[in-house]
């Protein structure tokens, strides 16, 4: 007779892959308690470290393969940073007191300086350069330093800050994401005369101030939407 096993028994006995799959887990969770803006640039983080083993992993047989993700990785990179720039850094300056959060400001905006400056130079490399990926790997070199630190101190500091001062993590994470939203994530290379946001290497080299007033002047959360529920006809019931 088949006797069945309690599956409790089952799920307690430690299967033969155990030992093998642990050395591949590389990064222990927080104990942070989770919250909406360190969520928000964590999974960027992510998504930035595997746009980067993308690149590095694919074979130089494969250069299609790797313009597309170096496309990606750039424009990925260029619209977290910007987007940190205008939204998360003012906020370490607002909230965070005594001038630590000015320092930090100030330490991580240097630090994405230096990024810009071989992103700039990695997005006109080809895959076949020989340059190619020693300069992404210049590039991860500081980014992920600066990223680790990032969630290690600087968004701690600004959780802490923000819950201090009863304002709103969520707020801020909303504000970031719509400041992504409105960076273009595609170059014009056909346009003749290009304004210099549609290049990665124009939004980059556009002095933030510039950046400040084109993004003021982009609807709020409480921006009227006059046309909300409205049809405007025609595509629709073209479409359709
Ligand atoms: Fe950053």
């Amino acid at each position: 007779m088949l006797r069945i096993q309690p599956l409790t028994r089952a799920l307690a006995r430690p299967s033969p892959l155990t030992s093998l799959a642990r050395p591949f887990i590389i990064r222990p969770l927080s104990t942070a308690a989770a919250t909406p803006i360190t969520d928000a640039i964590r999974r960027d983080h992510r998504e930035l470290e595997s746009h980067y083993n993308n690149i590095m992993c694919t074979p130089s047989s494969d250069p299609d393969t790797a313009v597309r993700w170096q496309n990606q990785f750039v424009w990925s990179l260029a619209r977290h940073s910007i987007a940190e720039e205008l939204v998360v850094y003012p906020a370490f300056e607002e909230h965070i007191p005594s001038g630590a959060g000015k320092a930090m400001a100030d330490k991580d905006r240097a630090e994405h300086q230096q990024v810009k400056e071989h992103l700039k130079k990695f997005q006109n490399l080809l895959p076949s350069d020989a340059e190619f990926k020693t300069t992404l790997e210049t590039i991860w070199r500081v980014l992920s330093t600066h990223m680790a630190e990032e969630e290690r101190e600087d968004l701690p500091a600004l959780e802490q800050a923000l819950s201090k001062a009863g304002e709103s993590s969520e707020k801020l994470a909303a504000s970031f994401r719509r400041t992504k939203h409105f960076v273009p994530t595609r170059s014009h290379p056909n346009a003749p005369d290009k304004p210099p946001y549609e290049t990665a290497a124009g939004l980059l080299s556009m002095p933030m101030d510039s950046l400040m007033d084109m993004f003021k002047r982009f609807p709020k959360e409480d921006t009227p939407q006059p046309g909300k529920g409205k049809s405007a006809g025609g595509a629709a019931e073209i479409i359709g």
